[in-house]
């Protein structure tokens, strides 16, 4: 198979990322046990836990399970909880939680309850859930991203493409109450990002504005990328990983193909850059800014692709995963004891926090070294 011819080419560079992915992950996972990392700053990690609301929350657990399946590796479980005990404030004024509730919890709380049975791991991932299902919009068929305002603009009626990577809790609540409302949400969801998301080419927008009152697409919007009209690469990359899922979560071939369909858009932007994409794959030449984050989440979602589709077809998805993930350990890493964070230059968006480690980053990364190390332990999954 092509899948196992490109794994054994390349053992030694998985090998030998992992080793230093664990190295430096069992000094900070110690180190840093108390923290909610987004960043660092002068080298450490900031903190987060007086803000239990942020999307980015779930992150550095996930990141602990992911390393703590992996090796058995105590320390890491115990920052795993102990993460998970911190992002509980969030509990005490549900009105603040948004769509993001998916990426905070399952990879957390879902990724615990996997791995120990604790019933309140369940219990927490449960509310994260029924939160999600409680901003589907009937009207259009979708779930509401965010509360309030975006820059000035009144954002009911929003979609984000984002949103895609926060389907899996509710096809995992679904399975785990054997109640398929969870599902007929993600899917129609799923089904308006079709629609309205994706463009024809693969690429995508990142923000649509529908009318509240009908559900029709009234607007879209430039969020995070370079302009309206443009493609933001970690929205292309959310919508690439966030599509495989739904296929494997409901095998519905429209998902697979629209995963493909992205995935050929992605992998064409970054081969002319060195395999490191840019912040957005239609933004003029210069300046010249990248998003580390957007390599590591297709990394995954190309991966996982490839593990779908028929053996003549799997070269083009996993070789490119491989050849993003060494580009950016090549580039991007750093390996510095004096560094907390290990993904270098992230970038949250076209106009604001430029080339940056974040914890994402970081977090997609080991996911997806441990998956090319053959763990088949995916927090999306299950
Ligand atoms: N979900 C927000 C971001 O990717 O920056």
């Amino acid at each position: 198979m092509f899948y196992e011819k490109y794994i054994s080419k390349n053992k030694t560079f998985i090998d030998e990322t992992w080793k230093k992915l664990d190295e430096k992950l069992s000094r900070t996972a110690v180190k840093s046990r108390d923290k909610i990392p987004y960043t660092t700053k002068d080298g450490v990690h900031d903190d987060h836990s007086g803000n239990p609301f942020m999307w980015t929350n779930g992150f550095w657990g996930g990141l602990m399970w992911i390393m703590y399946e992996a090796t058995g590796n105590e320390e890491y479980k115990k920052t795993a909880l102990r993460s998970e005990e911190l992002m509980d404030k969030a509990f005490a004024d549900v009105s603040k939680l948004h769509h993001d509730v998916g990426f905070m919890w399952h990879i957390l709380s879902g990724a615990s309850y996997r791995l120990t049975g604790d019933p309140a791991s369940r219990n927490r991932n449960l509310i994260a859930a029924m939160t999600l299902a409680s901003r589907y919009k009937e009207n259009g068929g979708y779930i509401r991203a965010w509360n309030g305002t975006w820059f000035g603009r009144d954002n009911d009626g929003w979609t984000i493409i984002d949103c895609m990577m926060n389907l899996p809790i509710l096809y995992w609540a679904s399975k785990e109450l054997g109640d398929d409302r969870f599902t007929q949400i993600a899917m129609a969801h799923a089904d308006m990002t079709i629609r309205d998301h994706v463009r024809d080419d693969g690429s995508m927008n990142h923000i649509v504005a529908h009318d509240p009152a009908t559900g029709e697409m009234i607007d879209t919007l430039g969020g995070q990328g370079y302009a309206v009209g443009s493609t933001w690469s970690r929205g292309a990359s959310w919508g690439l990983y966030g599509f495989i899922l739904s296929y494997i979560h409901t095998t519905e071939k429209r998902y697979l193909d629209t995963a493909k369909q992205i995935a050929h858009y992605f992998i064409s932007n970054v081969a002319d850059t060195d395999y490191l994409p840019l912040v957005d794959f239609r933004a003029p030449e210069e300046p010249v800014y990248y998003d580390s984050t957007a390599g590591a989440i297709a990394a995954c979602g190309l991966i996982e692709i490839a593990k779908q589709v028929p053996e003549h077809e799997q070269r083009p998805y996993i070789a490119a995963a491989i050849k993003i993930l060494k580009a950016l350990e090549e580039k991007f890493c750093s390996w510095d004891e004096n560094e907390d964070s290990i993904l270098q230059m992230g970038t949250e968006m076209y106009t604001r926090g430029i080339h940056k480690p974040i914890i994402y980053g970081d977090y997609f990364f080991a996911e997806a070294i441990a998956k090319l190390r053959g763990s088949e332990f995916n927090p999306w999954l299950k």
